[in-house]
């Protein structure tokens, strides 16, 4: 979509929901509070290739506050909210390099644009931006000397791109992986991802759950979650996992599980959230029952072989905004939500702040470790230090108004002693 970005109601718009978002991140309040009087990442640049949104605003916001200049790019071509990238430019003065809906060629000239700012950090979400900055590297075209200090990432499917790349002696600086916090994907993942994956699918089809039969392709944090909020709805859950470990969960979760040849038979709602791809593909569609959702929450659209399904339909029109039907010749209809792209920030609005809050107070910290510690680290993918992941923790409780127990001195000798029962 094009959009007038000086469109004032567009620019109100967003300035209200980064507002509603800033009031629901407390954890990133009381950072931002300490980053606003302490200025840890004074004159620093810091590149953000994120999801757009405005729990992204307030990290962008938090991250200014600290004496940073920031610039912002898209890690996905459906994900931007243009109100919140309008508000971002005009309200708070940080350049945003996003529209929704921008093509390929698009999404990576942006990506040169934040990269045009010379990052020291580098925040990603997915690792293109960090995988730019590498083919440019290795063909020449990038010098050794305008290589960030180090980067964060955000999400599963970047970190295991990157752990490829580190494996591969490629790896060009050090990774904080972000997913890898405890703060981050127990919550982030499960309860953000599952919320809003089932909110995607029911603001673009306003369909009842209750009832249907859902199946999610995949059994890891975030799949976990799909499946437990869908069945929170009333669906009937099917799980399909190739790893037996989490398989066996799922079934001791009380889901049935089934390779997916034979789940699509069943299912009036499919969701893939496995990272890999052609997970439903051509085979797949013709087994499939008349009406049914096809979805993906997985970070890349690779998970559902669009291509097959356009080639193996007789027709194919969009029938509500980011629903496609797609008619196969054995007259099923078959609705794909967001081309295949990421459903619940295409259709809907991403994790909630809540959620968020932790994951970005992750990400603020990391950047401030990184200020701190870039020197000393290695060209490797690091997880949060403990400390972090363990402050994000006690502040959220904190903010929840929720107390813990302390342990006596007594029990930390006992835990800490070989000699059981004394
Ligand atoms: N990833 C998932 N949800 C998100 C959100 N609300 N903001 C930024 N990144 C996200």
């Amino acid at each position: 979509m094009k959009y007038d970005i000086k469109d004032k109601s567009l620019r109100k718009s967003g300035k209200d929901r980064i507002l509603w978002a800033l009031e629901r991140m407390p954890v990133l309040e009381l950072v931002r509070k300490d980053f606003s009087e302490k200025k840890p990442l004074k004159g620093i640049t810091i590149g953000a290739c994120l999801h757009v949104t405005t729990e992204t605003a307030a990290l962008a916001i938090t991250l200014k506050s600290a004496g940073a200049n920031v610039a912002v790019c898209a890690s996905n071509p459906l994900s931007t909210q243009d109100d919140t990238a309008a508000s971002l430019v005009f309200d708070y003065g940080i350049p945003v390099f996003a529209v929704k809906g921008e093509n390929n060629k698009k999404y990576y000239q942006h990506i040169y644009s934040v990269l045009g700012f010379n990052p020291q950090i580098t925040l990603d979400d997915g690792a293109d931006l960090i995988s730019t900055i590498h083919k440019q590297f290795y063909s020449g075209k990038f010098p050794k000397s305008r290589l960030p200090w180090a980067s964060t990432e955000e999400t599963t499917t970047g970190v295991i791109r990157l752990k490829a790349l580190e494996k591969s002696g490629k790896l060009l600086y050090p990774i904080i992986a972000v997913n890898d916090a405890y703060t981050k994907h127990l919550f982030d993942n499960r309860y953000g991802t599952g919320q809003s994956t089932l909110d995607g699918i029911l603001r673009a089809t306003n369909k009842l759950i209750a009832g249907t039969v859902f199946l999610t392709c995949g059994y890891g944090w975030c799949s976990r979650g799909i499946a437990q909020k869908a069945r929170g709805l009333g669906a009937n859950v099917i799980v399909a996992e190739v790893d037996p470990l989490k398989a066996l969960e799922a079934v001791m979760d009380g889901f049935l599980v089934m390779p997916i040849k034979d789940a699509v038979k069943r299912a009036d709602i499919i969701v893939t959230a496995t990272g890999d791809i052609n997970v439903i593909r051509r085979e797949h569609f013709p087994l499939m029952k008349d009406k049914v959702v096809i979805a993906n929450s997985g970070h890349f659209n690779v998970e559902i072989e669009t291509e097959a399904l356009q080639e193996i339909s007789r027709s194919v029109k969009e029938v509500k905004p980011l629903v496609k039907q797609f008619v196969l010749k054995n007259n099923k209809r078959v609705y794909l939500l967001a081309e295949g792209r990421l459903v619940n920030l295409s259709c809907a609005e991403g994790h909630p702040a809540e959620v968020m809050d932790m994951s970005f107070a992750n990400q603020a910290l990391s950047c401030r470790f990184i200020a701190e510690k870039a020197a000393k680290l290695s060209r490797k993918v690091y997880k949060v230090p403990d400390f972090i992941d363990q402050r994000v923790a006690k502040l959220k409780l904190a903010s929840l108004g929720v107390r813990i127990d302390n342990l006596t001195r007594r029990q930390k000798e006992y835990l800490h002693s070989w000699q059981a029962g004394t």
